[in-house]
């Protein structure tokens, strides 16, 4: 029997899944790890936490399995993008936190740029915008206040990675400083279009080359695990930023197919093929996946607050004990109200990009309780996907066929939050069978590569429909409810 394990670094956990020959979950391990919010609007996380959950969760996934480290063929490495951890060449040991893609404290950066009028050249050479989502300002935010840590890059002496980049360092004992391309094109340093580190970014970031990792297609050897740390050396053969392994995972090879994962953010992806597309609605052009050298690319939206939302409702205002009671909330609300959440608690992603705006909520009345609030906070997710929807439709003209949007992560199990959400698109709503699309997704990687899984057309024919959501709203009572929520979003906005 062959095995494969995928690494999932997220964002507030890590786990280990391992899957077997024929692709289906016998095992998994997680475990969560704590933020740390320093001060307003930074986010960090502890790069030792980072690295200590993943090597339990793959001992734990593999105790689990009841199978040892010589049973897995591969490891695909999949990971929240553009967090930035920077650590010393020699000791390992990293130089700060790790600077969580959350995180606004380079917002003044980014101004700066833009007042000198930077963003085009930004765009033109990344297909991303400057905002500080992005890994490269973070990164720069580092060496200017590390004490010694620019002039120690500048001497050869720190190592710059993606989460991907610094757990494949650990793992194969600082043998390997290797990243993938849909990692590599979220740093803001990366040339999408010509594949190469950009001098041209490096230059205006100030951060010297020499620091960064190698760049490998998504399927590659990119190094083997120190034996003595799973009992055996295992193969890293697929890596994967975890939206672009959610969108393999969903098997969107075709251009014009277009997936959406609902997690603490959401983002979704629309394969656009071989040739990028530059969008006139401030959505990123980033690179789905990489394969034998050729880059196939994707308009993307990303939000920020999707699963977060119902978070707040828990943890913030208390009014739901767990995230599973929204959906009968949301269903008791009353028809007469109609409570708009916009929730920009971190200012609003695509395809607004206001880093400053927050949240806001309309047409409170005095019967607006738990349940209009919950309904409003799931809305909330189907109005932002319409934008993202919207957006990418219009840079991007499919040749006829009706638009479909396959969904996954945790809230696509809601059956209520996925009906709305077909109903305010106009479109179809298609939830596979497997959720764990992340993870399935740089398993199949890591599988294909060793020669275990099938090749990407055979892996998409094991594509299986859950269910279809078919819109049931009609078109004047979309086109009314999507109004009001843009004016939502408009007021907010503009709001003080
Ligand atoms: O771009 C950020 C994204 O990769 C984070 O995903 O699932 O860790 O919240 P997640």
């Amino acid at each position: 029997m062959t095995y494969v394990m995928a690494i999932d670094q997220g964002t507030t956990s890590s786990r280990a899944i391992i899957f077997d020959g024929e692709m289906q979950i016998v095992a998994t391990a997680q475990q969560e790890f704590p933020q740390h919010y320093p001060q307003s609007g930074w986010v960090e996380h502890d790069p030792a936490d980072l690295w200590e959950t993943t090597l339990t969760v793959c001992r734990g996934a593999l105790d689990k399995a009841g199978i040892s480290a010589g049973d897995v063929t591969a490891i695909g490495i999949t990971n929240q993008r553009e967090t930035v951890v920077v650590w010393d060449k020699k000791t390992g040991e990293p130089v700060h936190n790790a600077i969580v893609w959350q995180d606004r404290r380079t917002a003044d950066i980014c101004e700066a740029l833009k007042a000198e009028g930077a963003e085009e050249t930004v765009i033109e050479k990344t297909g991303l915008l400057l905002d500080p989502y992005f890994s490269g300002t973070k990164l720069k935010w580092i060496l200017d206040n590390v004490n010694g840590a620019r002039e120690r890059a500048e001497r050869g002496e720190l190592l710059f990675g993606t989460v991907d980049s610094f757990l494949i360092w650990k793992l194969t004992g600082g043998k390997s400083h290797v990243t993938d391309a849909t990692n590599a094109c979220r740093t803001l340093l990366y040339d999408s279009f010509n594949g190469r580190w950009s001098s041209t970014m490096c230059e205006m970031l100030d951060i010297p080359m020499g620091m960064l990792p190698e760049v490998r297609d998504c399927a590659g050897e990119f190094g083997v695990t120190e034996p003595d740390l799973l009992g055996a050396g295992i193969p890293i053969l697929g890596v994967a930023g975890d939206q672009q392994a959610a969108t393999i995972g969903q098997a969107c090879f075709e251009p014009g197919m277009m997936k959406s994962t609902y997690g603490t953010g959401c983002f979704a992806l629309l394969n656009t093929g071989t040739t990028p597309v530059r969008s006139q609605h401030r959505l990123l052009t980033t690179v789905a996946y990489q394969l034998n050298g050729q880059r196939t690319y994707a308009l993307e939206g990303s939000i920020f607050i999707a699963g977060a939302v119902v978070q707040w409702l828990r943890d913030g205002l208390g009014i739901i004990d767990s995230a599973s009671e929204t959906q009968a909330l949301a269903e008791a609300a009353d028809p007469g109200q109609e409570v708009i959440l916009v929730p920009a608690f971190v200012g609003l992603g695509a395809p607004y990009w206001n880093a400053e705006c927050r949240g806001a909520i309309y047409g409170l009345t005095r019967g607006s309780g738990p349940k209009e609030l919950s309904k409003a906070a799931l809305q909330s997710v189907g109005f932002q996907t319409r934008d993202l929807m919207d957006a990418a439709r219009q840079d991007w003209q499919s040749e006829g066929g009706e638009a479909t949007l396959r969904v996954d992560g945790g809230m696509s199990a809601s059956d209520w939050t996925m009906q709305f959400l077909s109903d305010i698109l106009g479109a179809k709503v298609d939830r596979p069978q497997v959720l764990e699309t992340t993870a399935l997704g740089v398993a199949w990687l890591a599988g294909m590569q060793a020669g275990v899984y099938p090749d990407q057309a055979g892996f998409a024919e094991t594509w299986r429909l859950d269910r279809t959501f078919d819109p049931e709203m009609g078109q004047s009572e979309r086109n009314r409810l999507y109004g009001r929520w843009k004016s939502a979003v408009e007021a907010t906005l503009s709001y003080p």
